[in-house]
């Protein structure tokens, strides 16, 4: 089997299974998700995270968390409806796909509500699941393309750089800044992956180290205080990133530490790419400024990964997860219908065809 074959939800004989991330790279354990309440909490503690898992997740933990309801009045299940999806919203802030994939299967029943007098709650029912199935298919096939517009700004033999991890377990299949690379992969471009640890929660040490050294690729793991020396020593030809949500004037927030790297590409002239699906780019959102930036616990930083506190008792911490890459360090968006150049408060626009 090939690593982007491993998927971060698979639903199967009505059950929904979670790819815990949590235990990557030593253990690759599925859980079932039942009730609202596992799929919020595994969206809260990241077993499943990446911003389109987490919108593919959000389908099917809606979907899960009505199936049950034994009752027959649509409008008491459009209740439900609403109240679980503004309950599974409440999990994270920043990825704007959590919010788009809700929104959306939300907007298909009341379509579909509207459309026929004659629709049930069994009916409703079967629509959500479909919605939610489309939603993971729709992710997959855009992250393919993504990959191969992404393919075409690379040559053989590129080093490439990578915070976080977009790969395929970020996703639905594939990944969207790890997609040119698999495809890469097979094609024989023979990549040279630098990837950032990723502080605190090390995604980039954990996922993309796991997900790039299963398929094959030449991988290299750097602490995130190591991207200036690799471009220094000029070992980095592009630098691809994911994101978590857009905004209408091109500002993209990504894992805390993408700006970072941003500013370091443009002091030595490599190309920086987002790869952003349309899901992601939320045209709603004005600027960079208005995009919600989670927090997380200070014991992330100091505490989680070792044996004994690495800080003093009682120290003060700061730990967005998150931060905001200006528009103006974005070479192009890559998304799964082209690349975007700047002016990006236009092109955006276009792309979005609002
Ligand atoms: O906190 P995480 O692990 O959910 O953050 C993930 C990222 O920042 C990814 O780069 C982003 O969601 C894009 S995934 C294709």
């Amino acid at each position: 089997m090939k690593v982007f074959d491993i998927a971060p939800v698979k639903f199967t004989d009505e059950k929904m299974m979670i790819l815990d991330q949590t235990r990557l790279p030593g253990e690759e354990i599925y859980i079932e998700a039942n009730t609202k309440e596992d799929v919020w909490e595994a969206i809260y503690h990241l077993k499943v995270r990446g911003a389109p898992a987490i919108g593919v997740a959000a389908g099917y933990g809606l979907y899960v968390s009505v199936r049950d309801y034994g009752g027959n009045n649509l409008d008491d299940f459009r209740k439900l409806v609403k109240e679980n999806s503004e309950y599974l919203n409440s999990s994270r802030p920043t990825a704007v796909n959590l919010s788009w994939a809700l929104r959306r299967m939300e907007r298909v029943l009341d379509q579909a509500m509207k459309a026929s007098g004659s629709f049930t709650v069994e009916d409703a029912k079967g629509l959500l699941f479909a919605e939610a199935e489309k939603i993971r298919i729709e992710d997959e096939e855009s992250c393919r393309a993504m990959g191969e517009y992404g393919l075409s700004l690379l040559k053989p033999g590129m080093g490439i750089l990578t915070h976080c991890n977009a790969g395929t377990i970020a996703t639905a299949k594939y990944g969207t800044c790890l997609a040119p690379i698999y495809l890469g992969q097979e094609r024989g471009y023979n990549f040279k992956v630098f990837a950032d640890e990723t502080r605190p929660l090390l995604q980039g040490a954990r996922l993309t180290g796991w997900e790039l050294q299963k398929s094959g690729v030449d991988v290299t793991l750097i602490c995130d205080n190591m991207a200036s020396i690799v471009m220094r020593n000029g070992w980095i030809d592009a630098v691809a990133v994911g994101c978590d949500r857009m905004a209408a004037n091109g500002d993209g927030a990504n894992k805390i530490g993408t700006s970072a790297v941003a500013i370091l590409a443009k002091e030595y002239g490599i190309p920086f790419y987002m790869f952003v699906p349309a899901s992601t780019i939320d045209l709603d959102t004005r600027t960079g400024d208005d995009i919600p930036i989670e927090l997380r616990k200070g014991e992330e930083i100091y505490q989680m990964w070792y044996k004994k506190n690495m800080a003093p008792e009682g120290i003060k911490t700061y730990n967005p997860a998150f931060d905001v890459t200006d528009h103006k360090y974005i070479t192009a968006v890559i998304t799964e219908r082209g690349i975007v150049r700047p002016p990006y408060d236009v092109n955006l626009r276009k792309l979005k065809n609002e």
